[in-house]
């Protein structure tokens, strides 16, 4: 499903809640990249953490794993993800946009959970303008993957399972969503990121809570607007 302008924001994000999509592995392995980064199978991070505190969205950022990403990005994953960007999220969606910088690596632990707690977007400041994407690598499956209201202040939760070479699109400003206790013996693995929609864009001042950068096109979002 193309992703077209409607009359709001909250409509254009609401319309694609949860659209799934498929993109070619070897024009963009994520995946293969990493685990030739950490020298294993992604499902099998967990074997190396040893024992780890339950996370909250404080240190949700902050082991090893997520060290040796972002210390790799731009040699590693920043090409691809750039390609990724330009040439087939730019065929998804059908309006002019700015893409989140560097992409936010999750991982869920056995016996954890990957996204702190349960919240909307919203409440941390994040602004109408975005649309979110959900890039699965590693068991993005029930029960460790991402749940979500499928219609916000429902509080009617369901799964968004998204297999390697599947991204998707979700309401993540009006939802509520979070994730459960992973049950399995596999490390959940994914990206995320955000996009700004031009026709909707508005400079404001907040700040991402985690990340201390302002929502602005050349700060947090790209400076290179796609589909422009
Ligand atoms: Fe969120």
């Amino acid at each position: 499903m193309l992703i077209t302008e409607m009359s709001t924001a909250r409509e254009t994000r609401q319309r694609v809640h949860g659209v799934t999509y498929r993109y070619e592995l070897d024009k963009y392995p994520f995946r293969e990249e990493l685990e030739k980064l950490f020298g294993l199978d992604l499902q099998d991070l967990h074997l190396w953490l040893g024992d780890f505190e339950k996370f909250d969205r404080k240190n949700d950022q902050q082991t090893i794993v997520h060290r040796v990403f972002y210390s790799n990005y731009s040699k590693i994953i920043e090409p691809i993800y750039k390609d990724f960007v330009t040439d087939f999220v730019s065929q998804i969606i059908d309006f002019p946009f700015s893409y989140q910088v560097i992409p936010t690596f999750r991982i869920g632990l056995p016996g954890n959970r990957f996204v702190g707690e349960y919240h909307t977007d919203a409440k941390y400041n994040h602004p109408d303008f975005e649309l979110n994407f959900n890039i699965g690598l590693s068991n993005y499956l029930k029960p460790c993957c991402l749940m979500s209201e499928k219609v916000s202040n429902t509080r009617e939760f369901y799964p968004l399972e998204c297999d390697n070479g599947e991204i998707f699109s979700f309401n993540h400003i009006d939802c509520v969503h979070g994730s459960d206790i992973n049950t399995t013996d596999q490390t959940m693995v994914s990206m995320d990121f955000r996009v700004a929609m031009i026709p909707f864009y508005k400079e404001i001042d907040a700040k991402s809570v985690n990340m201390n950068s302002s929502f602005k096109i050349g700060d947090y979002f790209s400076k290179e607007i796609i589909n422009s």
